[in-house]
């Protein structure tokens, strides 16, 4: 899937006719700079168009079922892209549905930001031998999607978080055996200082995602203050390691402007790569093939 993005990137355009007259039905029910505008330059490259519907446009919001809509847009458009709350309801989407269906963010995954994340890693380093990512801050969508994406890819991962905001066990429990067989590892720690200790990735999110209580802000501020990503913290990590952030990011928050900002930051690459690992994704799905030849 990521040399099919490094073509995407080399060529956006060689397969301008695989959607073509056709839309891909995007659903989301949150906001979305990246997703919603990668996923909508990713389906243009691919002769498409992207139709972006929200709760209070479709018969769902009324009440209609979600088996019911995945049926019939299943009769209308070529792929889906769907961004909500529960993964649940992505599931349930997808097993009645009869096209492909990408999980554009729930509050469990996000598989896409992963997918590039990874490229971005491999861009980077060569290869996925022998390095170690360090995730700090809640154990979230982002931190179960890259302990996910860590085991398939190799990396070892240590994910620091408050007892209070740790990552899912289950997660952790079924990547398990994944990370295994490439012979990586998954590390839990309440510990920032020690998870950073020679990583190659050090990598955050927001303290607060979309859809957890407004309420929680300023107990997790000072919650997760010592896991803010600061100078002095990337100096513990390896020599040539760079600095993650799937964004939205709030500088002062989870990590300072100085590391955000700076040089080890490869935040810009990260978004674009959301393109050409989403082009990836769609061709794979569509030609039922991962070198997007049928
Ligand atoms: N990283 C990411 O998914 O950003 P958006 O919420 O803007 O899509
Ligand atoms: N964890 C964040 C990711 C945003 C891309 C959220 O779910 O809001």
């Amino acid at each position: 899937m990521l040399d099919l993005a490094v073509e995407a990137r080399e060529a956006p355009h060689q397969r301008d006719d695989l959607i073509e007259d056709d839309i891909v039905f995007c659903y989301f029910s949150k906001p979305s700079t990246r997703t919603r505008v990668s996923f909508a330059a990713a389906i243009a490259h691919l002769g498409g168009e992207a139709e972006f519907f929200g709760p209070s446009e479709l018969q769902l919001g009324r009440g209609e079922t979600i088996e019911d809509t995945a049926m019939v847009v299943s009769g209308y458009a070529r792929a889906a892209v769907i961004r909500t709350y529960s993964h649940d309801d992505v599931a349930r989407f997808a097993s009645a549905a009869s096209i492909p269906v990408i999980n554009a963010l729930t509050d469990r995954h996000h598989p896409c930001q992963t997918l590039a994340d990874l490229l971005t890693i491999r861009d980077r380093f060569g290869s996925f031998e022998g390095l170690r990512l360090a995730y700090l801050g809640a154990g979230n969508n982002v931190a179960h999607s890259l302990i996910q994406g860590c085991a398939l890819a190799g990396i070892d991962v240590v994910v620091a978080t408050p007892e209070s905001l740790s990552v899912d066990r289950s997660i952790v429990d079924e990547a398990w055996p994944v990370a295994a067989e490439l012979g990586s590892s998954i590390e839990l720690t309440d510990d920032p200082m020690q998870a950073v200790k020679g990583a190659d990735v050090v990598y955050t999110d927001v303290w607060l995602s979309m859809g957890d209580p407004d309420e929680e802000k300023e107990a997790r501020r000072s919650m997760l203050r010592p896991y803010q990503v600061t100078a002095e913290m990337m100096e513990l990590a390896s020599d040539s390691a760079i600095f993650m952030h799937c964004l939205p990011a709030h500088r002062g928050d989870e990590v300072t402007g100085e590391v955000i900002d700076g040089e080890q930051s490869v935040i810009a690459v990260q978004a674009e790569n959301r393109m050409h690992t989403e082009q990836a994704m769609l061709v794979a799905l569509l030609t039922g093939s991962l070198t997007g030849r049928s």
